[in-house]
């Protein structure tokens, strides 16, 4: 349903919203700020207030990428990989979102990617598993961040299903990375916003679906 005008005048703009508090603490140098804390601000988010009116206006749909050959079909529904393999943690979340910046609920966010050795668990789920976005067309997972390997900057794969025939598949990369220029798939329109928290990195990243 589009915002009343009301709504959209009383907008924060949605690409720079749901962590703008929190990052701007982070920026400041205020401590004590973590992961485990932030999952609570995440659910209790009001999303309607933070769309925009130059959202949809502005925002392409996000770029596709190739899917790669470690792909497995029919990953188990999980949005916690911490328990699968060792690693740096990361909290990747975001919105699956139409260009028009409403929510997508009930889109299947499937995640996959290396472990930090930079090696695919191809026969079973390790660092594998989708879930559904919540009415407010977020996801969210915790995982760990994964590691360069052969030619590839560390990436996380990503594939959206909209409840129809549609999938988007894509990468997803890190700032900062030294190899992401040499690498003949990295898109600086797939990075994350990468931000450090006590307890590990929380990476957030939007999805725009055509
Ligand atoms: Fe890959």
């Amino acid at each position: 349903m589009p915002l009343s005008g009301r709504e959209q005048s009383h907008a924060i703009p949605i690409r720079r919203s749901l962590l703008q508090g929190w990052l701007a603490a982070s920026a400041t140098g205020i401590s004590g700020i973590s992961v485990g804390m932030f999952a609570p601000i995440l659910r209790a988010q009001p999303i309607k207030r933070d769309i925009t009116p130059s959202c949809g206006t502005d925002d392409e749909p996000t770029r596709s990428s190739t899917e790669g050959p470690f792909y497995s079909k029919q990953p188990p529904e999980k949005s916690d990989f911490r328990a699968d393999a060792d690693g740096d943690p990361v909290t990747l979340i975001g919105f699956v979102l139409t260009r028009d910046c409403q929510p997508v609920s009930g889109a299947i966010v499937d995640l996959w990617h290396a472990n930090r050795d930079g090696e695919y668990d191809n026969r079973g789920f390790l660092l594998r598993g989708y879930q559904k976005t919540d009415a407010k067309g977020r996801y969210f997972f915790e995982t760990i961040r994964p590691a360069e390997y052969g030619s590839r900057t560390p990436h996380y794969h990503v594939k959206l299903r909209n409840g129809d025939d549609r999938v988007l598949t894509t990468q997803l990369y890190f700032p900062g990375e030294a190899r992401n220029e040499r690498d003949f798939l990295f898109n600086p329109a797939l990075l994350m916003d990468v931000q450090k928290a006590s307890d590990g990195d929380i990476a957030r990243f939007d999805f725009i679906l055509s």
